[in-house]
């Protein structure tokens, strides 16, 4: 935080409290705070409080005609380094996504081109209603960073998730996302991810898909975009949100797929944690009937994304590929990372819950070594290749 300006947006929620608190550790930690608090966050704390806090006037009208003259809200977002919005309500964050500008606080948020941070806190069943569910996903999909609240005994009596956490914790959270050049060794790379399974229509009703859940392609993306690479996510279909800081493009077949990733290039490194249909058919135009008795499909070969981005001749300078096997991992892609031409391959044995569970154990095959890591969160797994990924880029330039 040292030497960052944050611009704290308040809304109006009982938490409202603690963003005094957080106005006084982002301070103590050698950055400074202007705050805007909206109509409904002034009902909680007082401007008076915030100033004094901050030691900076506080601002709180899009029509404070003295403070157009002296200070623009465009001016306002475009000095600080960040814009925090702590609480966020539910009011707030469906005002965001839908760009919705009617006071100084969502001018201010939709004026800007900084890193935006919400941390939300709100009752429980809001934080869980659809709307909100939606404003979120929305938001995570525009790149806004999205502290998920804590669960636990609610002001208003309830208990579940939409609490927020503490001041030191938010501080923490935007710290790690925002850190210093050491933690952001990605800043300035752009990073090409694809993820989860294609699909493969047989008819207008039918398809050949696989057990892919997306998770470890959506780890990954999430944890390289952490360390500050634009990240480019092509997934095929899954059911999960986008991780923060991250644009993703969804496809359905290989065949996209393969467009997708060829139109994202040029990148630094690609990590195809895909699990791409091998074999496509000729799609019936109308839906197959079951009288005419079993279809004779007509299979074709899919593109080989891997292969032929090694190929390219805008092959990125780190490629990295997935092997899921189900015997002979190691030996297997071993063969793999030679025969598609990529410098890593990230081999895992899938014969087990694998593919749609929560954790991974995976083998590191680059050209001189194997390395075996331990059983792991997908997210950890995640978290420990983006690093490599990151030490290997740095360590070319
Ligand atoms: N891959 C790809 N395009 C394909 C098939 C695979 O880009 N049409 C990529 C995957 O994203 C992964 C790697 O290649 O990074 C290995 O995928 P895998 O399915 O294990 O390889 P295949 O060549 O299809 O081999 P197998 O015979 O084991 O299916």
């Amino acid at each position: 935080m040292r030497g960052k300006r944050i611009l704290l947006i308040v809304g109006g929620g009982i938490a409202a409290y603690k963003a005094c608190e957080l106005v006084r550790l982002i301070r103590k930690a050698g950055g400074s705070v202007r705050c805007v608090l909206t109509r409904s966050g002034a009902e909680f704390v007082t401007p008076m409080t915030l100033a004094a806090l901050s030691e900076q006037p506080v601002h709180t009208s899009l029509w404070d005609l003295k403070d157009e003259v002296e200070m623009g809200h465009i001016q306002l977002s475009r000095e600080a380094d960040l814009i925090l919005v702590c609480p966020a309500t539910a009011d707030l964050l469906a005002k965001m996504a839908a760009g919705i500008a009617d006071d100084l606080a969502t001018t201010l948020l939709l004026a800007t081109d900084k890193p935006v941070f919400a941390a939300p806190a709100m009752n429980v069943r809001m934080w869980l209603h659809a709307a909100t569910r939606r404003n979120v996903a929305r938001l995570r999909a525009d790149g806004i960073h999205i502290l998920e609240p804590d669960e636990g005994e609610m002001a208003c009596g309830e208990y579940g998730p939409g609490r927020l956490p503490q001041p030191e914790a938010i501080l923490a959270w935007v710290g790690r996302a925002v850190g210093d050049a050491g933690a952001r060794p990605l800043e300035g790379r752009h990073v090409l991810v694809t993820a989860g399974p294609t699909h493969e229509p047989i008819d207008p009703v039918r398809m050949i898909a696989n057990r892919s859940s997306g998770k470890q392609g959506f780890a990954i993306a999430g944890a390289l975009a952490d360390l500050g690479a634009r990240v480019t996510l092509v997934a095929g279909p899954v059911a999960l949100p986008t991780p923060a800081g991250v644009a993703r493009v969804d496809v359905e077949t290989a065949d996209q797929m393969d467009a997708a990733v060829r139109a994202a290039l040029p990148a630094d490194a690609a990590i195809l944690v895909a699990a791409v249909a091998d074999w496509k058919v000729e799609a019936a135009p109308a839906k197959l009937k079951k009288a005419e008795g079993p279809p004779r499909l007509e299979w074709s070969a899919n593109p080989d994304i891997l292969a032929n981005l090694a190929a390219s001749p805008q092959r990125p300078p780190l490629l990295v590929g997935f092997a899921a096997e189900t015997g002979n991992v190691v030996e297997t892609a071993r063969n793999k990372r030679s025969a598609k031409n990529a410098d890593w391959i990230v081999a895992n044995d899938v014969s087990g819950d694998v593919m749609g569970g929560e954790s991974n154990q995976v083998h590191l095959i680059t050209a001189e070594t194997v390395e075996s890591w331990e059983q792991a969160p997908k997210t950890e797994i995640a978290r420990r290749l983006a690093e490599r990924i990151a030490g290997r880029l740095t360590e070319r330039t």
